[in-house]
């Protein structure tokens, strides 16, 4: 049976709803916190094996359509040589924040000595991944990688690098450029090695309007883009108000957050694939709450040409496992004429 991710993204509706999660690999599963015990987070990415395991291990307890390959988003910048560590429970953390033309000078060039442990650890992801399962690469878009690299750590409303890129546009096109080429790169080894489609993650886009957004954010997405073959999902979250300009990155599906109903986003980005979006919250709602809200996604996912359940952010880290599993069997076992129903007469 062929992939019913790659169906979806080739926009069309497979018979069976395909559903991953975001961040589905890592600290919601007891045998990710055993496995990862004495390790730093991106050494953990940079061992194939570990790396390929950790990946594996969701698949293997939820039965989800997707392996999506365990690494990082600030895994191009270590490979380039950039002094990065993600501190627990803080997140990515720079050695040196990068904020004016001298420090922008100062970066390697975007290169990798070596990204072999990459290729390495996709093989033996694709060795024991199941045909009819897809393998998902993904890196992070320029906007959110530079929104911790100006900051260099994670904030709140990424003011520094909202400002730089007023105060001086030409320090932000280099950085974006740096940024986009790294992130490039990765992709294309990722591919080149095995993997079926790539999601690029913009998770803080939202955090600046449509009008800056199309001017010094949209032409760095297309860029990290740029030659990498495959199907493409591009996500962020808060991103409503310019759902229509990500689509234009060049993309076959859009993940939407878990605040914009699918029927209107599937409005805002006509013949496109969704994925998303349930909302991580409902995830401790009980189970009658979360399939009433499950089912009401994926009934509003039908406006768009195919849908791939998904949440609307990050698998929270103290989620039950249990209640994943669950609920990936019920959107298994919906049947057409359960998505069929109206939806409007459901409130
Ligand atoms: O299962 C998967 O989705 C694949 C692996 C994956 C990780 N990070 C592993 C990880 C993916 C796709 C990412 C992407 C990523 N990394 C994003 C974009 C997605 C999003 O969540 O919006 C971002 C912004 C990062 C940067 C980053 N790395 C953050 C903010 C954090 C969390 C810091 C914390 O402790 O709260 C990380 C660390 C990280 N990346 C963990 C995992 C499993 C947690 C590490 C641990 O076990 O302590």
């Amino acid at each position: 049976m062929k992939s019913t991710i790659l169906q979806a993204l080739a926009r069309r509706r497979p018979e069976r709803l395909p559903v991953w999660f975001m961040r589905q690999a890592g600290r919601s599963l007891p045998e990710y916190r055993e496995l990862r015990a004495g390790t730093s987070m991106l050494d953990s990415c940079l061992n194939p094996e570990m790396a390929a395991e950790i990946t594996m291990q969701p698949v293997r307890r939820h039965d989800v359509d997707a392996a999506i390959f365990f690494s990082d988003i600030m895994i191009p910048l270590r490979l380039a040589g950039v002094g990065v560590e993600i501190q627990p429970g803080v997140g990515p953390v720079l050695d040196d924040p990068i904020r004016t033309r001298d420090d922008v000078a100062k970066l390697p060039a975007p290169d990798f000595a070596d990204a072999s442990m990459i290729t390495r650890a996709i093989e033996l992801i694709r060795a024991e991944l199941p045909d009819h399962k897809a393998l998902l690469g993904f890196a992070g878009a320029p906007f959110t990688l530079a929104a911790y690299m100006v900051e260099g750590r994670p904030s709140k409303d990424h003011l520094r690098a909202r400002a730089l890129m007023h105060s001086d546009p030409l320090v932000w096109d280099q950085l974006m450029t740096w940024a986009a080429t790294v992130s490039n790169l990765f992709l294309k080894v990722q591919v080149a090695a095995g993997a079926d489609a790539v999601q690029l993650f913009d998770s803080w886009a939202g955090s600046v309007s449509r009008e800056t957004y199309a001017k010094h954010v949209l032409p760095y997405s297309k860029l990290t883009l740029e030659g990498v073959t495959g199907p493409r999902i591009h996500f962020g979250t808060n991103t409503a108000p310019f759902l229509d300009l990500m689509a234009q990155v060049g993309v076959d599906a859009i993940g939407v957050d878990y605040r914009t109903p699918l029927d209107e986003a599937a409005k805002m980005v006509p013949g496109v694939t969704l994925q998303g979006n349930i909302d991580p919250a409902m995830l401790f709602a009980g189970q009658a709450a979360l399939h009433e809200h499950a089912l009401d996604v994926v009934r509003r996912g039908t406006s768009a040409p195919a849908h791939i359940v998904n949440l609307g952010h990050g698998v929270p880290k103290d989620t039950d496992p249990g209640v994943l599993t669950e609920l990936v069997a019920f959107i298994h076992s919906l049947t057409p004429g359960q998505l069929d129903a109206e939806h409007e007469g459901d409130n």
